[in-house]
């Protein structure tokens, strides 16, 4: 093992910080490694949005669920999907291509999660926000997106204020497969498994539940999924041909 190898392995989304800020150097070395992430024929199709207002912030809050680590996070960036700047340069560039939209999210998630490390690295934590899908017009007028691009997710930062335990992810054997995807999946793994994270829900020392993985993956692709994201994704100028 290795530092590196350390910090990825204790990862744990963070959603209680401390009041104390973020220098503007701890902030330009995380913007730095959101940058340095590799990108998808070097289109750099990304922005991020810095939210400082307080007022913005507390309207985000509300509109991602209301989850109010938004609000009280010393820092919150949306990463955003971003052809609107290519159109600038490039007025009669062909855009709106599912593909397009995947080089979006892929890329960006990638930016997200060099951000999250090296915050991490510094001694900081956060935790992803999807919540900000839930009225992504809402979250498009608050921040001037215009079309061409759509917030993906945001990411609170700051000071930890809890440790909270790790949540056990799946075993490798039943999400790394060699040369071709496995014909049955393997249930006794499963089992395992919902054992072990039902064990993590009853024992971890906040927000207790008695639940197994299955359980919740039944709960939540039970629902639909944001089924308004399509017809936003049109309107943003995401014609997915
Ligand atoms: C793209 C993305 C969006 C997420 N959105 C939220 C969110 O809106 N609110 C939240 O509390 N956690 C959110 N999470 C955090 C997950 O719930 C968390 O990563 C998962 O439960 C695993 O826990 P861990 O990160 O502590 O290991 C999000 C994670 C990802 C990757």
């Amino acid at each position: 093992m290795n530092q590196t190898i350390d910090l990825i392995l204790s990862h744990r989304s963070i959603r209680q910080f401390t009041p104390a800020p973020i220098t503007a150097q701890q902030l330009d070395l995380i913007l730095q490694a959101a940058q340095a992430a590799a990108s998808s024929s070097f289109l750099q199709a990304n922005s991020i949005i810095r939210v400082t207002d307080t007022t913005l912030r507390q309207q985000l809050a509300q509109l991602a669920g209301p989850q109010p680590y938004v609000a009280q996070a010393a820092e919150f960036l949306v990463f955003c999907a971003d052809f609107h700047r290519h159109l600038q340069i490039v007025p009669q560039a062909h855009t709106g291509f599912v593909e397009q939209l995947m080089i979006g999210a892929i890329d960006g998630a990638l930016m997200a999660q060099n951000a999250l490390l090296a915050a991490q690295s510094l001694g900081l934590g956060g935790v992803y926000i999807g919540g900000i899908r839930n009225h992504p017009r809402d979250v498009v007028t608050l921040l001037g997106l215009p079309k061409h691009v759509i917030p993906l997710f945001g990411l609170c930062l700051g000071h930890p204020e809890q440790l909270p335990e790790q949540k056990p992810r799946l075993p490798q054997a039943m999400v790394v497969h060699e040369n071709r995807y496995p014909e049955q999946l393997d249930r006794e793994l499963l089992a395992d498994y919902d054992r072990q994270i039902q064990n993590y829900y009853e024992a971890r020392s906040s927000n207790n539940k008695v639940q197994t993985w299955s359980s919740q993956i039944e709960a939540t692709l039970g629902k639909e999924a944001r089924p308004f994201m399509d017809a936003f994704l049109q309107s943003q100028g995401f014609n997915l041909k």
